[in-house]
């Protein structure tokens, strides 16, 4: 049957199948000698190997063969058997290389017919492809594969056999590659299926690997993935840090081992430690729990966000045999009915934002620096909390929050008790819940069944799920409705979250007195940065806060909550603009326009007005909008000054045109008859200057200038930065319209997205030009792993003088990085010609069919001959096309047998020995398929054949 590439045959199969026992009692035998205690030797407690390089990437499906044969169907069912673009051979040779994170959507045009809640890209499927080497020394440790994130379904393939099915693209998944793998020169495929057409949101949401992916190697007795929780919570006058651990046992012996836990503060100092026996058995998990009490240790705040971290041991006697560092806060948090949200016993008003995970020319796939970007912009908003909406965010994103003082309300994707969503949720406590910055967790957003008794049934499984991982934490929901049925999912919640529905705050709390409440969501107010007139045709929103479609204003909404001691906080519909959900318009708008920052972070005049509403440690004033109306001289100009001081003065070319005392709701408003100079704001508290703020008639842009967001960058293939690009006038002042286009060239880092926060524009995001858009653009690099000491970006533009900058680059040790390697084709069926007396008759069964012949696989030798001569062994293959183009090489991984190698009439390479050994022989550049021929001299009763892949590599 079959051709010698692919096909296998039944009697092949059952010899497989007997053998496979006998492979397995071998296996069985070695660990049990190897693992003695259940641990290899000299191996690191734990290594955690990014895999984020060497991934070769297919944008489009690649539908699997259709199976129509018997024995195909046969082998289809077998595991290490997959298909297609699954199959460990699969000639992925002239991929694409891409480095992740990636969303492979955010390099899709945008166009009118696509799916406007997703920014109009196309989604679809993409296949992503790599191969590992695991070193020989690993050999008996346990290998686990961590996906943080792919959107959206994902099937998962290592070594040709499916190891995970996904249906979310929100959750994390582990998979242990432990009894697939293997070693030295033999290579591990693996390959994700992402199928992108399926949608969990009505925002952009990005598709395939945007979020980091590990190998991650312990000892088979090791603490699994999120296996401690050891968050501190108030006792007596005290506080006690219960740790919780839980083990597993992938060896073969019962392990009896030690948990040894202990507290350090930020110097590395150990502030108290504990220890308590745990035993696990063979394949089985186990939870050890002990407490560390701490008298008074230095509370977590959101100014004083200070961190101590819990070193986790497991021990075999002195051994270490796996080791965890989590990161842990102290802080009370609770919520109370009348008086809101306490932090510490002092009551905090939340301000908070919701943050989609989404950003301007990278979309979902953001880098852990864009995020440390992002996260300070919502510092210098005076924000103090974050929603993640309406999903669990990247994991860094809540270790910034934990480092930079911002309390969290963490969000559960698919509202669903059924098994599968309830493990998504299940995984997000569990991953989560060491996290200080989070305060809540909040189980759905606007759920349709939100007012029925059904909802209700839902939530309180849910909301039972969570509470069997954390106890620690109050359960929400963001209701947009049903609040007032007679069962609703609110009497099943710790505190009730209002999505908008501000005139019910007042009524509901009447009702329901006992009950907390927070704003989960509110304002979506919507804005254009930089535009200050409303022109539907040119679809732009005036940024002064009025209420568009009769929806609410960021004023008016801060209003409602601020004004109410029982409303804990809110959290503004949204921090930052985010592609898809463009509204109040379509196309050609593609992404939204509620941010309080627009898509790369730049402020909007709503960043100043929630500046002066929430930061209270500092006097905040600006003025809102530019200044430069030319043409529009002698008509009034509305003007904003927007300051948490007492009263502020507007001054024209230093006229005063009045002082008011502040509204620190509505801000404070003038109407300015427009002559080109200087607009000045004076804040005032206690009758002094405390602040100033100015916006001025700007000459015409002679030149670029560019910002770097920091002074220094990490080479190490992971750090990445903004680079503000602006246009100046010839005193370097910022020409608040300019709309230049930009050409940008950038040495020793890359270029991985390009911005300018206009919701309107289908200009690529990707790519080396980007306009300005009303005076701004932003242009992300990344450095690379090894790459140059410096970084320099060049920008010019027709008409300006250009600019570029330069930025140092450390020379950081690069991350530990997992093993990769391009794609071998395993020769894994051969068949044998019958027996002949003479080297010359064995090689003239050349021009014979070899399909007649008796097939044989490389994992052990061909049965031997039952006289003595010589046996031709042939197998047909066509190499992948980098092969086929530059050439390769057979890599023989244990040729048993002496024997000849030929291609044609051309002999490739000779073995003398008998025994078994590794062989290579190059292989020369040519088209199409190939055969290769395996003159074995195979005396009577000597095993001849392969004990170890035969493979094709790529040179
Ligand atoms: C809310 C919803 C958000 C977003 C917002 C836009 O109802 O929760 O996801 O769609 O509306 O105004």
């Amino acid at each position: 049957m079959a051709d010698g590439g692919t096909g296998i045959s039944r009697r092949r199969l059952l010899k497989t199948a007997g053998a496979a026992t006998s492979l397995l009692a071998v296996g069985a035998g070695v660990s049990a000698g190897a693992r003695a205690g259940g641990m290899p030797a000299s191996t690191a407690p734990r290594d955690v190997l990014l895999l984020d390089q060497g991934w070769r990437f297919f944008e489009g499906d690649i539908p699997f063969p259709e199976i129509l044969g018997q024995d195909e169907s046969y082998d289809n069912a077998k595991a290490g058997k997959a298909w297609g673009a699954a199959a460990p051979g699969f000639d992925d040779s002239d991929w694409a290389e891409v480095r992740l994170p990636h969303d492979f959507v955010s390099f899709q045009p945008i166009e009118p017919d696509a799916n406007r809640a997703q920014g109009y890209r196309r989604r679809g499927i993409a296949w992503y492809r790599t191969s590992l080497r695991f070193d020989p020394a690993d050999q008996g440790r346990h290998i686990e594969l961590q996906i943080d994130g792919v959107a959206t379904h994902a099937t998962v393939w290592f070594n040709g056999t499916v190891v995970d099915r996904n249906w979310s693209g929100y959750n994390g998944v582990t998979i242990d590659l432990t009894p697939f793998a293997t070693f030295g020169d033999d290579l591990n495929t693996l390959a994700i299926r992402v199928d992108a057409h399926a949608m969990e949101g009505w925002w952009y949401e990005g598709g395939g690997l945007y979020r980091p992916v590990r190998i991650v190697k312990r000892d088979p007795v090791h603490i699994v993935t999120d296996g401690v929780f050891a968050h501190p919570v108030p006792e007596g006058g005290g506080w006690v840090l219960p740790v919780e651990v839980t083990a597993y046992n992938a060896g073969t012996e019962a392990a009896a081992l030690t948990v040894v836990s202990s507290l350090e503060d930020a110097d590395g100092r150990v502030l108290v430690g504990g220890r308590t026996p745990v035993s696990v058995p063979s394949l089985e998990r186990a939870v050890a729990r002990l407490d560390l009490r701490v008298a008074a240790p230095r509370l977590w705040s959101v100014e004083t966000p200070t961190l101590y971290r819990v070193r986790t041991d497991l021990m075999a006697d002195d051994r270490r045999v796996d080791s965890v560092v989590t990161t842990c806060g102290f802080r009370a948090a609770r919520f109370d009915k009348d008086k809101g949200f306490f932090l510490n016993g002092q009551p905090l008003k939340i301000k908070g934002v919701c943050v989609h995970q989404d950003h301007a020319g990278v979309g979902t796939a953001i880098p852990d620096a864009l995020w440390d970007y992002r996260i300070r912009r919502l510092k210098e908003l005076g924000c103090n909390a974050i929603r993640c909406t309406h999903n669990a965010p990247t994991s860094v994103v809540l270790d910034l929050c934990d480092r930079y003082g911002l309390l969290v309300m963490d969000e559960n994707r698919q509202f669903n008790p059924a098994p599968d969503s309830l493990a998504q949720l299940r995984w997000m406590v569990r991953r989560d819940r060491n996290h200080p910055s989070i305060i809540l967790w909040s189980v759905f957003n606007e759920e349709p069944m939100q007012g029925s008794a059904a909802g209700y049934e839902m939530v309180r499984r849910m909301a039972h799920a969570v509470k069997a991982l954390d106890g620690t934490r109050p359960v929400t929901a963001a209701m947009n409705g049903g609040l007032f049925t007679p069962v609703n999912v609110a009497q099943a919640v710790d505190v009730v979250g209002f999505n908008y529905q501000q005139d019910k705050y007042d009524a509901f709390h009447v009702a329901h007195p006992d009950v907390p409440l927070i704003s989960s969501e509110d304002t979506s107010a919507l804005s254009t940065r930089g535009a200050y007139v409303t022109d539907k045709d040119a679809r732009t929103i005036a940024a002064y806060d009025d209420p568009v479609k009769g929806w609410n204003t960021h004023r008016g909404a801060w209003k409602e909550i601020a004004t109410r001691d029982f409303i804990a906080g809110g959290f503004v519909w949204t921090g930052f603009d985010y592609h898809g959900e463009p509204s109040p318009w379509g196309w050609p708008s593609n992404s939204s326009f509620y941010g309080i920052m627009d898509l790369c972070g730049f402020a909007k005049a709503a960043f100043h007005i929630h500046r002066a509403q929430w930061v209270t440690d500092r006097p905040v004033l600006a003025l809102v909008p530019h200044w430069n109306w030319q043409g529009r001289e002698g008509e009034a100009i509305k003007v904003m000054a927007c300051g948490n001081v007492e009263e502020v003065e507007l001054f024209l070319e230093g006229r005063s045109l009045g002082r008011q005392p502040v509204d620190p709701y509505d801000m404070n408003h003038w109407l300015v008859v427009y002559a080109p100079g200087r607009l000045e704001a004076v804040g005032y508290t206690g009758g002094k200057v405390a602040a100033r703020a100015g916006v001025e008639t700007t000459g015409p842009a002679v030149a670029l200038r560019l910002t770097p967001d920091r002074d220094r960058l990490v080479g190490d293939g992971l750090d990445a930065m903004p680079v503000t690009v602006e246009a100046v006038d010839a005193r370097g002042r910022s020409v608040p319209l300019a709309q230049d286009l930009v050409t940008f060239t950038v040495e020793g880092a890359d270029i991985i997205g390009l911005g300018n926060g206009d919701p309107n524009s289908a200009a690529p995001e990707k790519g080396n030009r980007r306009a300005l858009f009303n005076g701004l653009a932003q242009l992300i690099v990344q450095t690379r792993a090894g790459g140059p000491r410096t970084l320099v970006v060049r920008a010019t533009a027709p008409g300006l003088k250009g600019a570029s900058s330069q930025v140092a680059v450390d020379a950081a040790p690069s991350p530990r990085r997992q093993m990769t390697a391009p794609t071998d084709l395993p020769l894994d069926t051969w068949y044998a010609a019958p027996l002949a007396p003479t080297a010359e008759d064995a090689l003239a069964f050349r021009a014979a069919d070899m399909t007649a012949w008796d097939d044989f696989g490389t994992r052990w030798p061909h049965d031997p001959q039952a006289g003595d001569g010589y046996t031709l062994c042939s197998v047909r293959f066509t190499p992948q096309a980098r092969v086929g183009r530059h050439g390769g090489r057979v890599v023989f991984l244990s040729l048993v047998g002496a024997c000849d190698v030929y291609e044609g009439g051309r002999l490739l390479g000779r073995k003398t020995e008998a025994a078994s050994g590794r062989m290579e022989v190059a292989l020369a550049a040519g088209a199409g398929g190939r055969r290769l021929d395996l003159l074995f001299r195979t005396p009577a009763g000597a095993d001849f054949g392969f004990s170890g892949n035969v493979l094709v590599r790529q040179a």
